[in-house]
């Protein structure tokens, strides 16, 4: 009992760094919807290609881990001291020991590095299979994807049809920057001057997130991004309401009188109309995001924040205040100004919203 009690006190010391990694590895598993920002649960075909990789890997792994740590605690209970034993023998050195503990490594390794080369290489493949072709381009901290099929662009959502293979052509309007969204496809790095693909198709219906994962800035954080993949007929619903969006002078001017029609005159002279472009349709690429359907997109500042009135209307107060560092500046606009702002920005509104029918409709 002696001896007992001072070695279960040294091990009650590891007790609490055993909660912080249990609790660490359970909050990994929280997720705020069905659609978690994990490589474990694949939505993709590109997806699911790494998704056999890192299986096979983890499995091959798992038996070496069991038949090595197996081999080493037999030995150390089989071969274990006792009070009054003899020096054992002492050893320098089994070749063939060594060549077998090579040999077999680097048998597992050839089974490891075949499929993950066959992936590597099929994974660069440009898709033939009449693929919808989206530029993308990351910006500090935001994500810009252009349509050149339909002459649209859009920032921070990018929508997909389900059943078609996308086709993304992608690079940085600055530094770089790496576009990852873990259940569709894998990481890739975008560069000045040089276009690098990446393709995905997916057959769920659903809101994927997404994540910059190059460093790339203060913001680097806050420059996320959702995939929002929709059946052909949500998704066609989709760009043609995207398509409609527009300054609401061009498409029935609202009563001048009206928030709408004050909010649309300060975006005109506030300077606002400098960096954003109010059209989908053939815009070009600006300082800031365009701004067709920014009413009904679900967040604003990049995944930052939840697209509210209330924030909104902190992000036009101060936009330092809420992302330091980003390239608008704080305008000075009165409370007045901003709830007409806000009025104009939800009459750019995609109608009806985007993948509402679809992603209610089929869950996870
Ligand atoms: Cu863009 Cu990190």
């Amino acid at each position: 009992m002696a001896l007992r009690i001072p070695s279960l006190r040294r091990a009650a010391r590891w007790v609490p760094a055993l909660c912080v990694t249990l609790a660490m590895l359970a909050l990994a598993g929280c997720s705020p919807d069905g659609y978690p920002q994990t490589t474990l649960a694949p939505k993709a075909d590109f997806a699911e290609l790494l998704d056999q990789v890192f299986r096979r890997s983890f499995q091959l792994a798992t038996i070496v881990f069991f038949l090595v740590e197996g081999a080493l605690v037999w030995a150390l209970f089989r071969f274990r001291g006792k009070p009054g034993d003899a020096e054992p023998e002492q050893n320098h050195g089994n070749t063939v020991l060594e060549v077998v503990w090579t040999a077999i490594p680097a048998v597992i390794l050839v089974f490891i590095a075949v499929p993950t080369v066959q992936t590597i290489f099929k994974t660069a493949e440009v898709p033939t299979d009449n693929p919808l072709v989206i530029e993308v381009t990351g910006h500090q901290w935001w994500w810009e994807f252009r349509y050149p099929e339909y002459n649209l662009v859009t920032a921070g959502d990018m929508h997909v049809p389900t059943g078609r293979t996308v086709d993304l052509r992608m690079t940085t309007g600055d530094v770089l920057h790496s576009f990852w969204t873990p259940q569709l496809a894998g990481k890739r790095d975008v560069f000045p001057k040089r276009d690098n693909r990446l393709w995905f198709k997916t057959e769920t219906p659903g809101t994927y997130p997404g994540q910059c994962a190059e460093f790339c800035g203060t913001q680097h954080a806050r420059m996320a991004f959702q995939v929002i993949a929709q059946a052909p007929a949500d998704f066609d619903a989709w760009r043609v309401g995207l398509a409609a969006v527009s300054a609401p002078a061009d498409s029935g001017a609202p009563a001048p009188d009206s928030l709408v029609a004050r909010g649309q005159q300060l975006f005109a002279t506030k300077a606002c109309v400098g960096c954003h472009a109010v059209s989908a349709v053939g815009a070009p690429t600006m300082v800031g995001p365009n701004l067709a359907g920014v009413g009904s997109r679900s967040d604003i500042a990049s995944g930052w924040l939840p697209n509210t009135d209330e924030n909104l209307a902190r992000w036009l107060k101060n936009p330092q205040a809420v992302k330091s560092g980003v390239l608008m500046p704080n305008l000075g606009l009165t409370d007045e100004e901003i709830t007409a702002l806000i009025a104009y920005l939800r009459s750019l509104s995609v109608v009806p919203a985007p993948g509402a029918v679809a992603m209610t409709a089929t869950g996870n």
